[in-house]
């Protein structure tokens, strides 16, 4: 049928209409909030890249995730700032770390909030890098069992899910071995299976302080341009007992989403970084875009690529605008 028989505005004439034929919905729920913890008491401060964002102490943790269970928000993820680095990243896997301490807060405070973990040395080595360092250089093999470490210790805590972000290979069968092996088999492992070397995470590393000292990721994470190698990641990470496949960031990605999708049958979570929250942010504060509409426009997009589930900057302000 061709025009003028077929005439698709027909279907667009009423926002009754539209809502009847809509395909793609965003719902709370499936967001996750990200929350930056930091030493210190009763502390609260915004990101200057990231306005809306906040670090906060252990101790304001629970009223900043009360916050995201009003909204309908059930899970968060956290990262650490810890109160020293060394150059092994042993404050990752410290019993009374800067993570282990929040998840015991969070999980007290509020037991039905899903707590997951950001699992990778980054923000605990000093020269910044995402595994420990032989001769300069990331060694994977002894960077494995420190990962695997830090995830035991985030289960010991109480976590309810960890995602390993590192990018090492062979991690995820490293981790799920460990988990195991302490009777941890039924905390899932969400894996930051594809994870491109990206500019887009620039806000993030101030917030977080881990940008590499010297050099770059790109030996370790992906390189942008390409697209099988996605799937040839994200396949490893299946068969070593991945639960949910990752892609990150979103939007310069919905291709390699909409791959993921198509082709596994597992979850798939996208995170929008904050260098594409922090963009719409800045255009926002300009005047040049209304983000109201650009936020709900760009979630969208990532959900009708094929995510499942969208971990966002953006979850509350999102959560309180599906609400009005
Ligand atoms: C840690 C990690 C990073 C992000 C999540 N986990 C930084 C990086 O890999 O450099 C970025 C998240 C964001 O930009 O919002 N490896």
């Amino acid at each position: 049928m061709v025009f003028p028989e077929y005439r698709p505005r027909r279907m667009r004439s009423t926002a009754s209409f539209r809502s009847l034929i809509r395909e793609t919905h965003l719902s709370a729920d499936q967001f996750i909030y990200p929350i930056f913890v930091m030493p210190g008491k009763k502390i609260r401060e915004e990101i200057p890249s990231m306005p809306g964002v906040f670090r906060v102490s252990v101790d304001m943790l629970a009223k900043e995730s009360k916050e995201c269970l009003d909204l309908g928000i059930n899970s968060v993820i956290l990262f650490g700032l810890p109160e020293k680095k060394d150059s092994m990243g042993s404050g990752a896997h410290a019993k009374d770390g800067i993570i282990q301490r929040a998840v015991r807060e969070l999980k007290n405070k509020h037991p039905q909030l899903m707590v997951v973990t950001d699992v990778c040395l980054c923000e605990y080595t000093d020269h910044g890098h995402c595994g420990c360092l032989i001769d300069k250089k990331v060694d994977n093999d002894a960077t494995l069992e420190i990962l695997a470490k830090t995830a035991l210790s985030h289960a010991q805590a109480g976590v309810d899910m960890v995602a390993p972000s590192d990018m090492m290979d062979g991690r995820i069968a490293e981790i799920r071995a460990a988990l195991d092996e302490n009777n941890f088999e039924s905390i899932p492992i969400m894996s930051y299976a594809v994870k491109y070397a990206s500019a887009f995470y620039g806000p993030f590393r101030d917030a977080a302080d881990c940008a590499p000292q010297f050099g770059d990721r790109r030996s370790y994470q992906m390189d942008p341009a390409n697209s099988r190698e996605a799937l040839r990641e994200a396949t490893l990470d299946v068969d070593e007992g991945a639960d949910i496949l990752m892609v990150k960031p979103a939007v310069a990605y919905l291709d390699i989403i909409s791959k993921l999708k198509d082709e596994f049958d597992l979850p798939i979570a996208a995170y929008h970084v904050s260098g594409e929250y922090a963009m719409i942010k800045a255009a926002a504060a300009n005047g040049w875009i209304d983000e109201e509409k650009v936020m709900l426009e760009t979630l969208l997009s990532i959900k009708r690529a094929g995510a499942d589930i969208i971990i966002t900057y953006y979850a509350k302000e999102i959560a309180k605008l599906l609400r009005k």
